[in-house]
């Protein structure tokens, strides 16, 4: 029937009767994934150039140092990176995007999987593991709330060692500014949060907590419309805003203070 596709052999990997560039989906996925993986561990395990005058990269916020005083033995940004990585692999969509391009599980809709897969969805060890993003969201807006305080932050320039620091704008202020944004708009997309909110509430206009809920649901469904868009985004400001600070603090690029 015209309209409806089809796999003539589910077991054999990519056959299939579509007739579209399939492939390059997941083919951008896995090179954009393993680019942001390979940089975000190499950058983690610096433990250094993570701050450049106001600037704080995102890896490394919240600094544990200047907080809360630790100094651990090693990097601190695994201390920190567990919860965004967390967050990242247990979304939804990315859940959909590496189990089509780097399991290839299927590949693509109405693409043969590789021979022999059984199907067991998440129900077993280790995938069982992806029930847990509900608790990396809260611990993910822990995170955000301490990169909306740096952001901000990035507007104070300490121009002498000594005195106080003067409000002012450099372009990393906006390239902290976008990845908070990014960041949030992906976060506050979430599907868990969609059902947090909207969740088990059969009358959306009985009472004003209802009609409240009901307003904030419809906010991050409308987030949650584009979380696609948002996870690539967000995933490219954050690996920036790294890329900025380092490159700054080792010299290499010089922040143009704006006013
Ligand atoms: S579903 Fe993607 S962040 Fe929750």
């Amino acid at each position: 029937m015209a309209g409806i596709l089809s796999v003539t052999d589910p077991d054999r990997l990519g056959k299939t009767d579509r007739v579209d560039a399939w492939w390059v989906e997941p083919l951008l996925t896995v090179l954009g994934l393993t680019a942001f993986i390979v940089y975000s561990t190499w950058a983690a395990f610096q433990g250094d150039h993570y701050r450049f005058g106001p600037y704080l990269s995102p890896f490394y916020s919240p600094n544990i140092k200047e907080w809360f005083g630790w100094n651990l033995d090693f990097s601190f940004a695994f201390s920190i990176l567990w919860v965004p990585a967390g967050f990242r692999a247990t979304c939804y969509y990315y859940r959909k995007a590496y189990y089509r391009s780097y399991f290839m599980d299927p590949p693509g809709c109405a693409v043969g999987e590789p021979h022999g897969r059984s199907y067991l969805g998440e129900t077993e060890f280790p995938f069982i593991l992806q029930n847990l993003h509900r608790c990396f969201f809260y611990l993910a807006a822990i995170v955000l709330a301490f990169l909306w305080y740096d952001a901000y932050e990035a507007f104070f320039f300490k121009d002498a060692a000594t005195g106080p620091a003067t409000f002012g704008m450099g372009v990393g202020t906006i390239v902290l500014l976008v990845n908070v944004v990014t960041l949030t708009g992906f976060s506050f997309g979430c599907n868990s949060l969609r059902h947090l909110i909207g969740g088990k509430l059969d009358c959306f206009t009985c009472g004003a907590t209802a009609r409240i809920r009901h307003k904030l649901w419809g906010g991050v469904s409308l987030l949650n419309l584009r979380h696609t868009e948002w996870a690539w985004v967000s995933l490219f400001a954050v690996g920036f805003a790294d890329l900025y600070v380092r490159l700054c603090s080792m010299g290499i690029w010089h922040d143009i203070r704006i006013f």
